[in-house]
């Protein structure tokens, strides 16, 4: 049996979540959703800790007057600091990160993802507080809590969609038989069972997005990370995709996507928008602890939206079955793999 995450990590519980951290300026105390156990899955008496807690997070690029601050706004007058973009997401939202160009998203997504730091600021993902983990932990983070979906699918050429999807489970060390059947599990989800030999050449844009979903999932993420995940599909697969990751945030899983689209925002359960790396609204758009407003009520959302497609996101044909309950993402921390 594999060690928890937090153990591989050689992380120690802190007030505030797993130790570690950026010497930034966050100095909050134990948050509500703090008091998780060491062996993880134990809920606090207020309820899972959120899947993201980001508190004054600031990102520049670059020194003195070619300074650029991506993220955190501008310095305020009395402190000469900026203020820091908070963030809380709780597990089983849907979010929808929208902006005008420079605003600041792929920078937010790029730490949200591990996949780059920031300036300042602290980042608890899942629990963990990602700051000052190395390159490995961090590759072991990005693997066991997130799965990533591109713009542009970021598929392996000329490999089929079975072996494409199995891929993260081998990194994670996955025996082939079960890596095996994950796959076509998850392949099955997105609606690609009859697929799974093809390759992204032998595929329709939309399908070899669904492969990438599909990929994202079989890990069975705290998070799925997109960054204009339908940017480049007509608008039937945009649906086909959106109802997809529709069922895949109704069975629990917490999603966080990039859009410019309004009509891709429609489907979250939550809007934010970033005016010069600082969040300026926050809309809430359903519950967080219900399903996505395109199955609440699939008949009025398609009356609403005429272009969406109200039978790929309540699960027609485009898309598969049913999507099962995932296991609880601390589950992933428990080494049965
Ligand atoms: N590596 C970098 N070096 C310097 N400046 C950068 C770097 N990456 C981003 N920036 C700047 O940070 C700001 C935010 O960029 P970011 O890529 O996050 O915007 P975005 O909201 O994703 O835009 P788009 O919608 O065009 O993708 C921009 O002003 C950009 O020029
Ligand atoms: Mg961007």
């Amino acid at each position: 049996m594999r060690q928890p995450l937090h153990r591989r990590l050689g992380l120690h519980r802190a007030a505030g979540g797993w130790s570690g951290g950026w010497s930034g300026r966050w100095s909050g105390g134990a948050a509500p959703g703090d008091a998780r156990s060491d062996d993880q899955g134990e809920e606090s008496p207020w309820g899972p800790a959120p899947v993201i807690e980001v508190r004054s997070l600031v990102k520049s690029y670059g020194h003195g007057d070619a300074a650029v601050r991506a993220l955190g706004g501008a310095p305020q007058p009395a402190t000469g600091e900026p203020a820091g973009v908070d963030l809380l997401v709780e597990q089983g939202d849907m979010v929808a990160v929208m902006g005008s160009s420079g605003s600041g998203k792929s920078t937010l997504m790029n730490i949200l993802g591990c996949l780059d730091v920031p300036t300042a600021g602290r980042y608890l993902l899942d629990g963990i507080d990602v700051g000052g983990l190395d390159e490995h932990q961090l590759s072991l983070v990005r693997n066991r809590k997130i799965g990533f979906v591109f713009q542009s699918f970021n598929l392996v050429p000329r490999t089929p969609a079975l072996a494409q999807v199995e891929l993260p489970l081998a990194y994670a060390g996955v025996k082939a038989a079960e890596r095996r059947r994950r796959a076509l599990a998850a392949l099955t989800l997105v609606g690609l069972a009859d697929r799974v030999e093809h390759r992204p050449n032998e595929l329709s844009g939309g399908q070899q997005q669904r492969v990438a979903v599909a990929r994202a999932l079989v890990t069975a993420p705290a998070m799925l990370l997109a960054d204009e995940p339908t940017g480049n599909l007509d608008s039937q697969s945009t649906e086909d995709v959106l109802g997809v990751i529709d069922r895949l945030n109704a069975s629990g899983r917490t999603v966080v996507l990039i859009t410019h689209e309004d009509e891709v925002a429609r489907h979250a359960k939550r809007v934010l928008r970033l005016v010069d790396g600082q969040i300026v609204s926050d809309v809430r758009q359903a519950p967080v602890d219900g399903p996505p407003p395109a199955l609440r009520d699939p008949a009025a959302f398609a009356a609403a939206h005429p272009h969406a497609d109200p039978a790929g996101a309540a699960g027609g044909p485009h898309t598969g079955p049913r999507l099962p309950q995932p296991p609880s993402p601390h589950a992933l921390t428990g080494g049965t793999r």
